[in-house]
C-alpha cells in the first residue's frame, strides 16, 4: 500500500486538514458525483453518436474510450453476498455497530444512509481559552493509550482512553429483537486517572446524532433544558428513541449534578462536525450543584433552539445534527440508550429498560461470554500463556473487531491507457457507489480499507466469527470491476476521503496489490465449514475473476515471470523507485525500472493463488475452471521458479532486472539529496537485495521440505548479520547498502530494516508448517519457530505494556514500537502467534 506516501506527508493533522480544506467544495462536488453515476445512460448515447466519429477518427481513441468504461463498470458476476445482506431485515445483529473506527466513539447503521451516533469529550477550565475536544482518532492530539479491552464485533464492547488527567471507559451492549436491529445502551465512564486529586475536573461530554435526511428527529426537552427524548423515524430503523440518562457516580445509581447545553441544525457534513461544535463553543455558563461555589464552563447554546445555518452560514444541508452537552466533576458515568419501537414492542420492554443495574448485567455477562469464549477459540490460558499476554491476545482481537467500519461511497479511478491510445491527459473517472464492510489497519491514521491489509486480518477475524470474514470478503470482491481488478486503498465516503490528502485518491486501474484475501479463503477450504463453502461457491466466480486480472495483466517479459505494474519513475531524487503495489512500497528492487523486471514476491503470490483457486475449483466441481487453472498452477512450481528466480551468483531467491549497486543518495548544494549512480554501469542482472522478498518462496510454504533451496533460506532467515533480529525478522538484512537508508530527503526507511508482523506471522505459519514435514530441515525449522515466536511475542508483549498500544512496524535494534499506533490491523496477528494457530 501507499503507506510511505502517507507517512512522508508529515504531521497527520496536516495532512487532514489539507484534506479537510479540500472537501469542503461540498455542493460542486457532489453536483459533478451525480452526473458520472448517472451516467450509464448517457454513456450508452455518447457510444451511439461517438462510434461513428472515433472509427473515422482514430480507433485508439475508440479503445481508450472503452477501456476507461470498463474500468469504472462494476463486474457481471452475480454477488458473493445474499440480496440485501446488510439490511436490517436479513442481518438485524449487525446493522448496529461501532462501523466507524476513525471516531473515539460512535456507531452507525450498515446503510448507505445510515444513523450515526458519535461522543465527543472535553475537560473544562485547564488552560485558558477553548477546551480540547476530543472527537476523531488522531496520532498527535496526546491522547492515548486508547483501545478496545474488549469487542466481540457483534454486541458488545468495553474501551479504555486515557486523555491527560482523564480516564475514560466506553461501553455498548446490543438487544436484539424487532425487525429493525434491535435496541443499544453506552456508558461512558469519566474518572480522574489519578486517585485522591484534591481539585476534581469538571468534563463535558457531547452526545451527537446526525441523520442525512430521510430520518426524522423530534427533540422533547425537559424542565432543566435538558434533551429528555430524541424520537425519531425512518424506513430502516422504524420508530426510534433515544434517551440520555442523568448522570451517576460509577459503579451506583446516586445521581450526580450535570448541566446542560445543546445544539440543533442541519447536518454540515460529517468531516465538518468537529468544527461546528467548537465554532459554537462560545458562551460561559455556570456549573453550580447546590451547595457548591460555581465552576466556569464554556458550552453550547443553553436552550434548544433549531439554527439552519448550512457550513458556509447560507443554505440547507442533508439531515440534522443533534447535540447534547453534559458537563458533570468527575468521576461520573452517563448512559445513552436507543430503543427501538419493533424492538420495544416485540418484547424488550418487558425486560425493563437496558440503563442502569440492567446495563451493568448485560455488560459483565457480556465480558464473561468473551473471555470464555476468547480462551474456547484461541486456548491461550490452556497453552500456558501468561494473564499479561492473555491480556495482550484480548487486545489485539478486541482492537481488530473494534475497528470494523462500513464505508459507502465513490473511489477515484485512473483507468489503465497506454500512451499510444490516447494522445489526451486522461482523467479520473468515479468508480460506482460502493459498500465496503472491512477492518482497517489504524483507526487514527488508516481508518479505511486497504486490499492487501484485509486478507491479513481476516485470518484473524475468521477465527473468531467466520461470518464477519464472510461478509468482509464479500464486500471486497463487491468492488470487482468489468477487468476483475480491485483498488488496492478504497477511500469512500467523506469521513474517509477528508483523511486522505487529494493527490492520495485515485486508484490506478493497472495497479495490483498481493491476492491476500485467498490465505483466509485457503483457511476456509481447509475448514471445510459448510456455511464457509457455501460462501466460497457465490464467491467463486469473482475470486476467478480477480485472480485471472492478476495474473493476465501482470504478466512478465518471460513466460511464466511476473512484474508488478506502476513502479515509481526514476525520479533523480529517489534512491530507488518505490513499488506501490507491492505492499512493501521502499523495499529495494532493480536500481533502474523497466519492463524487463521479473519480480520474485509477485512470483510468489501468483504461484499460490492458481494453487489456491485450482483447489478451489475442485472442490466447489468448477470442472471448466479447474481444467483451465489446473496446467498453470502445474507449472507454477519448483523447476520455473528456479529458472526464473534463483541467482547462483548471490546463492539466493531474487527479482531481476536492469540492475546496478552503484547507487547513492548525495547531499548537493542548492539540491538536496540527489541520486548518482557510479559504476558498474546498471544491467539485466538478479537484484542483490536480501530481505522479505528473498524469503517469499518459504514464506507462502511453496518449496518442498527436501528441496535444495530450503537450507540457504533458512541460513539468511536465521542469520543476525541478515534477517534476525532479537524482535522478530527485519524487512531488510542488515548487510544490506539499503538497510536503514532513506530513500529521499523526505522519504525515511520503511521497509528496510523494521520488524513487520504480518510477514513474521507467515514465516511462523512456514517454519511450524516445514517443523511437521519430515525432511533435512525438520529439526531446525521447529527450532527457529519457536525462538522466532518468543522473539516477536516477546517484544509486541512488552511495547504494548511500556506504551499501551500495538504499533505499525518495530524497530530491529532496540524493539521500539514505531509508525502509527493504534495499529489493530496486522499486528493483531500476535494473537495467532501466541496461539500457534496458522
Ligand atoms: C539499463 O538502464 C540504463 C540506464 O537507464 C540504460 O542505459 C540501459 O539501456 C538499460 N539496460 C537495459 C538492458 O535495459
Amino acid at each position: 500500500m501507499a503507506r510511505g506516501e502517507r507517512r512522508r506527508r508529515g504531521a497527520p493533522t496536516d495532512g487532514a486538514r489539507t484534506a479537510e480544506g479540500a472537501t469542503r467544495g461540498g455542493p460542486a462536488r457532489r453536483e459533478s458525483r451525480v452526473g458520472v453515476a448517472r451516467g450509464t445512460v448517457g454513456g450508452a448515447v455518447l457510444a451511439i453518436v461517438a462510434l461513428p466519429l472515433a472509427l473515422t477518427l482514430s480507433g485508439n481513441w475508440l479503445l481508450a474510450w472503452h477501456r476507461a468504461r470498463r474500468a469504472v463498470t462494476l463486474h457481471s458476476a452475480p454477488p458473493a453476498l445474499p440480496p440485501d445482506s446488510s439490511s436490517p431485515a436479513v442481518a438485524p445483529d449487525l446493522f448496529w455497530g461501532t462501523y466507524r473506527p476513525h471516531v473515539y466513539f460512535g456507531m452507525k447503521t450498515r446503510s448507505p444512509q445510515p444513523l450515526l451516533t458519535g461522543l465527543m469529550w472535553a475537560q473544562q477550565g485547564t488552560t485558558p481559552g477553548t477546551p480540547k475536544l476530543r472527537h476523531t482518532c488522531e496520532q498527535g492530539d496526546g491522547v492515548g493509550p486508547y483501545g478496545w479491552e474488549f469487542h466481540d464485533g457483534l454486541s458488545f464492547g468495553r474501551q479504555h482512553i486515557q486523555d491527560g488527567a482523564l480516564r475514560l471507559t466506553t461501553e455498548f451492549v446490543k438487544r436484539p429483537g424487532g425487525q429493525h436491529g434491535g435496541d443499544w445502551s453506552w456508558r461512558v465512564t469519566v474518572e480522574p486517572q489519578a486517585s485522591g486529586t484534591s481539585a476534581l475536573p469538571l468534563v463535558s461530554l457531547f452526545f451527537y446524532v446526525v441523520t442525512d435526511g430521510k430520518e426524522v428527529l423530534v427533540p422533547e426537552v425537559g424542565a432543566k433544558g435538558q434533551l429528555k427524548f430524541i424520537s425519531g423515524h425512518s424506513t430502516e430503523l422504524g420508530d426510534f428513541r433515544f434517551t440520555l440518562m442523568a448522570p451517576t457516580s460509577p459503579g451506583d445509581t446516586a445521581p450526580k449534578y450535570g448541566s446542560y447545553n445543546v445544539f440543533w441544525s442541519s447536518n454540515p457534513g460529517l468531516p465538518l462536525l468537529t468544527e461546528m461544535v467548537k465554532s459554537h463553543l462560545n458562551s460561559w455558563f455556570q456549573h453550580r450543584p447546590p451547595g457548591t461555589s460555581p465552576d466556569r464552563y464554556l458550552g453550547l447554546p443553553g436552550s434548544l433552539k433549531w439554527e439552519d445555518r448550512g457550513p458556509n452560514g447560507q443554505g440547507q444541508g442533508q439531515g440534522q445534527f443533534l447535540i447534547q452537552q453534559v458537563t458533570v466533576k468527575v468521576p461520573f458515568s452517563v448512559e445513552l440508550v436507543f430503543e427501538s419501537g419493533s424492538a420495544q414492542a416485540g418484547g424488550n420492554q418487558a425486560l425493563g429498560q437496558l440503563a442502569g443495574s440492567l446495563l451493568t448485567q448485560a455488560l459483565e455477562s457480556h465480558a464473561e461470554a468473551f473471555r470464555e469464549r476468547f480462551e474456547k477459540t484461541f486456548q491461550l490460558q490452556k497453552k500456558g500463556l501468561s494473564p499479561e499476554e492473555q491480556a495482550l491476545g484480548q487486545a489485539a482481537l478486541s482492537g481488530l473487531l473494534g475497528g470494523i467500519g462500513y464505508f459507502y461511497g465513490q473511489g477515484l479511478v485512473l483507468p489503465d491507457m497506454k500512451v499510444e491510445e490516447s494522445k489526451q491527459k486522461v482523467a479520473p473517472a468515479l468508480f460506482p457507489p460502493v459498500p465496503l464492510f472491512t477492518a482497517v489497519p489504524s483507526r487514527s491514521f488508516f481508518p479505511r480499507g486497504f486490499l492487501w491489509d484485509e486478507g491479513f486480518h481476516q485470518l484473524l477475524v475468521q477465527r473468531w466469527d467466520p461470518r464477519l470474514t464472510q461478509e468482509a470478503l464479500g464486500h471486497w470482491l463487491g468492488l470487482l470491476n468489468a477487468d476483475g481488478w480491485i483498488g488496492r486503498e478504497q477511500v469512500l465516503g467523506d469521513e474517509a476521503r477528508v483523511r486522505v490528502p487529494p493527490e492520495f485518491l485515485v486508484q490506478r486501474a493497472a495497479h495490483a496489490n498481493p491476492p491476500t484475501l485467498l490465505l483466509p479463503v485457503a483457511h476456509m477450504l481447509k475448514g471445510g465449514d459448510p456455511a464457509d463453502l457455501a460462501f466460497l461457491r457465490r464467491a467463486f466466480p469473482r475470486l476467478y475473476a480477480w485472480f485471472s486480472w492478476l495474473h493476465q495483466s501482470q504478466a512478465g517479459p518471460v513466460p511464466l515471470s511476473y512484474r508488478w505494474r506502476g513502479r515509481d519513475p526514476a525520479l533523480p531524487t529517489l534512491l530507488n523507485p518505490k513499488t506501490l503495489p507491492s505492499g512493501l512500497d521502499d523495499y529495494p528492487r532493480a536500481s533502474h525500472p523497466s519492463a524487463t523486471e521479473r519480480h520474485l514476491d509477485l512470483w510468489c503470490w501468483v504461484s499460490l493463488g492458481a494453487h489456491v483457486l485450482v483447489q478451489l475449483a475442485e472442490q466447489l466441481g468448477e470442472s471448466e475452471a479447474a481444467a483451465e487453472l489446473g496446467p498453470l498452477a502445474a507449472s507454477l512450481g519448483a523447476e520455473i521458479l528456479d529458472e526464473l528466480h534463483w541467482a547462483p551468483e548471490l546463492g539466493i531467491f531474487a527479482d531481476f532486472g536492469n540492475h546496478t549497486k552503484a547507487v547513492q543518495l548525495k547531499s548537493r548544494p542548492s539540491q538536496g539529496l540527489v541520486r548518482v549512480v557510479g559504476r558498474p554501469h546498471p544491467r539485466l542482472q538478479y537484484v542483490d537485495a536480501l530481505g522479505y522478498v528473498s524469503l517469499f518462496p518459504l514464506l507462502l510454504q511453496l518449496l518442498d521440505p527436501h528441496s535444495s533451496r530450503l537450507g540457504p533460506l533458512l541460513d539468511v532467515l536465521a542469520d543476525s548479520r541478515h534477517l534476525w533480529s532479537p524482535f522478530g525478522l527485519r524487512s531488510l538484512a542488515a548487510s544490506s547498502p539499503f538497510y536503514g537508508q532513506r530513500n529521499s530527503e523526505h522519504d525515511p526507511p520503511y521497509w528496510r530494516g523494521a520488524v513487520w508482523l504480518n510477514v513474521n506471522y507467515l514465516a511462523l505459519g512456514a517454519l511450524h508448517h516445514y517443523a511437521l514435514l519430515e525432511g533435512p530441515h525438520q529439526a531446525r525449522a521447529a527450532k527457529l519457530h519457536s525462538e522466532l515466536r518468543a522473539n516477536v511475542v516477546g517484544n509486541v508483549l512488552r511495547q504494548y505494556q511500556a506504551t499501551g498500544f500495538l504499533w505499525e512496524q518495530y524497530n530491529d535494534r532496540d524493539g521500539r514500537g514505531m509508525g502509527c499506533r493504534p495499529f489493530q490491523g496486522w499486528t493483531s496477528l500476535v494473537l495467532l502467534a501466541m496461539a500457534e494457530d496458522y
